[in-house]
């Protein structure tokens, strides 16, 4: 048994829908933890009320908050995050077809997943669904350093059999197998989950495509993760590819919707360029959409319609899409995500911020159950941001009492790393040690 104290804020639901309280915020929290889980949270002096004071882990200026969810990223890009001047199709090209063949050595593969958990960590994220590449060793190398550090992390083998260079592609009869065997091997092991990873429309064949809708019908309560109309020259493309295929007029997610691919437990990155008919299918099928916008601002790619996926009631996660996003941190993210919403004569709240971070983030990945806030029973993944961290962060909180406004001040202060701790399945991580 462990205890903790510090304050504590968490979401208990969507900020705009719904009834009850959408949070909890108390100043001076005690966090019980037991066995991986909480066990108890309260105010302090009642929760931790007979305990020794020495064994309390006190943070005195901390706040505590659900560790973040990354509903979308790419660990093989972590030796090539700010790769200059490209859009998406000559960005994957010139950088990230490049590096991703390195993957070949297992050794390498085993080194970069070591480096790209312990970054998650030191950025607060305990939870996310991960791009590994297309050599099935890269995400045995992932879901080990990933069980190492008992974080809950979800991966697949990335499938593609054309239009990417010869020596990164499979076939579907080989991604079939490979992804039927580590399915095999890591679903639902510890922490872990497995999910199927076609790159994007462009770079699977209608065979492919037809292949992994057959796997998930096997293994329904998998993931499956890729990308959709991210990029206006992709959805051209992807168009003329799929033009004999599919009926005419269809949209790309409708592309991925004609093999059986839009279903709940499917994580869309990007779909900034969603056409009207895709609203209804996403809500229909509860797939989520996941929200990358350092992202989308650093490839040029668009603005996210942040609005319309809520008014259609879509699940949004939040993805840094490292390496085309540039920075691991989801505060930083969300630092991004308000001036893109600013651009569009919107605002993100700190609560519908923290929101996607957390708990919206588990409720796309239909993890909410166990994870995104820190109530009873819930996995005891959270992190110590500390308000005192640096002397700007001193200043500008001294006096700030309303939590709303310490939270939007903590994100768009991302760059001071606020994060004192990461605690892990109960566990603190000695990433910051
Ligand atoms: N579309 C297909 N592959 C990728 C990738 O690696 N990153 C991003 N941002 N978009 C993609
Ligand atoms: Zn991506």
């Amino acid at each position: 048994m462990k205890a903790i104290r510090a304050s504590l804020f968490h979401c208990l639901r969507h900020p705009l829908k719904g009834h009850g309280p959408a949070f909890e915020y108390i100043p001076d929290a005690g966090l019980i933890l037991e066995g991986g889980k909480v066990k108890a949270l309260g105010p302090a002096e009642s929760v931790l009320k007979g305990l020794d004071p020495q064994s309390v882990e006190s943070y005195p200026t901390g706040l505590i908050v659900p560790g973040f969810i990354d509903a979308h990223v790419h660990y093989p890009q972590l030796p090539m995050i700010g790769a200059y001047g490209e859009e998406l199709l000559s960005w994957l090209e010139r950088y990230t077809f490049p590096c991703e063949r390195r993957f070949a050595d297992p050794a390498y593969a085993q080194r970069v997943a070591s480096l790209f958990c312990d970054e998650l960590l030191r950025n607060g994220t305990t939870t996310a669904l991960v791009f590994a590449t297309v050599h099935a060793h890269s995400v045995d190398a992932l879901f080990e350093e990933a069980q190492r550090r008992r974080m809950r992390l979800l991966t697949g083998k990335v499938l593609m059999d054309r239009n990417v260079p010869e020596d990164l592609r499979d076939t579907p009869t080989q991604a079939y197998a490979e992804s039927r065997e580590l399915i095999e091997r890591w679903h639902g092991r510890d922490r872990l989950l497995y999910a199927l990873t076609p790159r994007f429309a462009a770079s699977s064949s209608p065979e492919q495509l037809a292949t992994v809708a057959q796997l998930w019908d096997e293994f329904p309560d998998c993931y499956l993760q890729t990308h959709v109309a991210e990029n206006k020259a992709e959805i051209s493309w992807v168009r003329e590819l799929f033009a004999d295929e599919v009926p005419r007029g269809s949209s790309y997610l409708e592309v991925y919707q004609h093999y059986g691919l839009v279903r709940e437990r499917a994580i869309f990155a990007h779909g900034i360029y969603l056409e009207d008919q895709d609203w209804g299918h996403l809500q229909r099928s509860g797939a989520g959409l996941c929200f990358c916008p350092s992202s989308n601002l650093f490839l040029g790619s668009g603005l996210f319609p942040y609005r319309k996926a809520c008014a259609h009631d879509i699940h949004v996660a939040l993805g840094t899409d490292v390496g085309a996003g540039t920075s691991f941190s989801q505060l930083q993210t969300l630092n991004e995500a308000y001036k893109v919403l600013k651009l569009q004569g919107d605002k993100l709240s700190a609560l519908e911020a923290f929101y996607l971070a957390t708990l919206g983030g588990a409720e796309a990945l239909r993890l909410e159950r166990q994870l995104g806030n820190l109530l009873p029973g819930k996995e005891a993944d959270f992190i110590v941001l500390d308000k005192a961290k640096t002397p700007l962060l001193e200043r500008r909180l001294e006096g700030v009492l309303d939590i709303e406004e310490q939270l939007f001040v903590l994100m768009t202060l991302a760059g001071e790393r606020p994060i004192r701790a990461t605690y892990v399945d109960g566990q603190k991580s000695d990433v910051h040690a």
